[in-house]
């Protein structure tokens, strides 16, 4: 791989040990491979079409950078592959749930511990409790499968960004922030009988993989107790989000990752987690409390629809590489070198005038498509439409959160333009070196200087829920 500099000096100040050296390395060595499949632009033209240009839609073999996701996407380590190796599959009170069990309690604190075989699992299982018809759950931004199970419930999800997540540019070190006030004045007018669970989603996916400060966080804490609410996080992101306390906020410079990690859920009383991100796993999750009665009936609905409570929907040896995967994810070099290789494309692109989500986040880099295609109105869906050249220019593979994942109303069906409309190029853990993000930057400069040409597009079939995911498109 040859080297690339950056400066890590400029604009947002994450200091950290690789400093001393400009070149970032990937700290680790890769030991097995997987062939990319190259496609030509002609092949690519006509699988989008035949995909109903729709990315998800798109066979993996024919994505040359498959940045779709980090999610269940990352490279786990030779230390992870040999404990799936022990892992016990027998069917309860096996080694392997033991071994998750106690990697869970270590770091996140809750005495009750339910494993499940992904974080909307444990969403469904818990807002299928809490949720009542009116209900409202307030939170810094939902993601699109929280949002989708609380309507499914019959509860509204509001979303609470902090006012400087307005604006895509600024430099503000913790645009994932919860507007703190606006949850005040909510929590002051409906109460707990409306507001079952106060959350936080870390780091804000929907709103730019953006972090929630410690100061935040103890603030939801404190409105939430003082009226007798659970406050629950969305773990996903659990790692990166504490790095950036360590990098960003004063007062935690000298303060070990892992630490921060506790300090951030000793002040909640539950988390939903997706072991799928920040726990290098392939697949599973967890839904934790301190609730002993709440946690049995969770574990009653469970055995309904996931498994025994002592391995969820989960095989041994996915419990197994979940309790390495969240140890080794609060490695401090690993940590760095994430959100530096983040940084990286995120500074590159700013350099050349494309408009892009500022600063940089911990998983993914998102292009502000309303701005990059200012002739496509939000009803049109640019960020579709920047997702499916990306594809058509080099192969690379996005998502759009935008319009089309936020714009329809599950269930008065009406269409309204999101606040933002943004293309995600979520980066994998561990899976792609420097040279892909260099050849991704390449991709992005190309469209970006044909931009002029690009067109809107309109939806031909969606479902109800979710649309995103199986929604087929056509150009305007
Ligand atoms: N919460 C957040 C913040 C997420 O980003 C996701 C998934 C979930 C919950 C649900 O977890 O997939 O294990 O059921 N995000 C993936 C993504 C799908 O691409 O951002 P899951």
């Amino acid at each position: 791989m040859r080297a690339v500099t950056v400066n890590v000096h400029r604009r947002v100040r994450d200091p950290s040990a690789s400093e001393i050296m400009k070149t970032i390395i990937e700290p680790f060595r890769i030991k097995v491979v997987e062939p990319i499949k190259l496609t030509t632009r002609d092949e690519r033209e006509q699988l989008i079409e035949a995909a109903g240009y729709n990315p998800f839609l798109l066979r993996a073999d024919d994505v040359i950078i498959d940045l779709l996701t980090d999610s269940g996407t990352s490279a786990m380590s030779s230390e992870a592959w040999a404990a799936m190796m022990r892992g016990d599959e027998s069917y309860a009170g096996a080694r392997s749930w033991y071994r998750f069990r106690d990697a869970v309690n270590d770091i996140f604190g809750f005495e009750q511990v339910i494993p499940t075989h992904q974080g909307r699992a444990a969403e469904h299982i818990l807002f299928g409790i809490m949720v009542q018809p009116d209900s409202i759950i307030p939170n810094n931004t939902h993601f699109d499968t929280t949002r989708a199970n609380i309507e499914f419930s019959g509860g509204n999800a509001i979303d609470l960004p902090c006012s400087e997540a307005e604006d895509l540019d600024s430099e503000y070190p913790f645009k994932g922030n919860m507007d703190t006030a606006a949850l005040e004045k909510l929590v002051a007018e409906k109460g707990p009988v409306r507001i079952p669970i106060i959350m936080v989603t870390i780091t804000n996916n929907s709103g730019g993989g953006q972090p929630v400060s410690m100061a935040n966080i103890r603030e939801i804490s404190r409105i939430a107790r003082g009226a007798n609410i659970p406050f629950y996080i969305d773990a996903c992101r659990f790692a990166e989000n504490s790095q950036f306390i360590k990098r960003r906020e004063p007062g935690y410079e000298n303060t070990a990752t892992i630490d921060i990690a506790r300090e951030m859920f000793s002040y909640a009383d539950g988390c939903t987690m997706s072991a799928k991100k920040d726990a290098f796993a392939n697949i599973g999750g967890f839904l934790c409390t301190n609730d002993a009665a709440l946690a049995q009936r969770e574990r009653n609905l469970l055995i309904l629809t996931e498994g025994f409570p002592t391995y969820g929907g989960l095989a041994g040896r996915d419990l197994e590489a979940i309790a390495v995967g969240l140890h080794e994810v609060l490695d401090e070099h690993y940590l760095d070198y994430r959100l530096l290789s983040i940084r990286y494309v995120v500074e590159h692109l700013r350099e050349l005038g494309i408009p892009v989500v500022a600063p940089s986040g911990g998983h993914a880099v998102y292009l502000d498509a309303r701005r990059f295609l200012p002739h496509i109105e939000p009803l049109q869906y640019p960020g579709q439409s920047l997702a499916v050249e990306l594809y058509v220019e080099a192969g690379v593979r996005t998502v759009e959160i935008g319009t089309v994942m936020f714009g329809a109303d599950s269930r008065t069906g009406e269409e309204c333009a999101a606040r933002f409309d943004l293309v995600r190029l979520a980066i994998p853990r561990r899976v792609y070196t420097q040279s892909h993000m260099d050849y991704v930057l390449e991709a992005i400069n190309l469209v970006w200087e044909r931009r002029s040409d690009i067109r809107g597009m309109r939806i031909v079939r969606a479902p109800q829920f979710l649309r995103h995911f199986t929604a087929e498109f056509d150009w305007i």
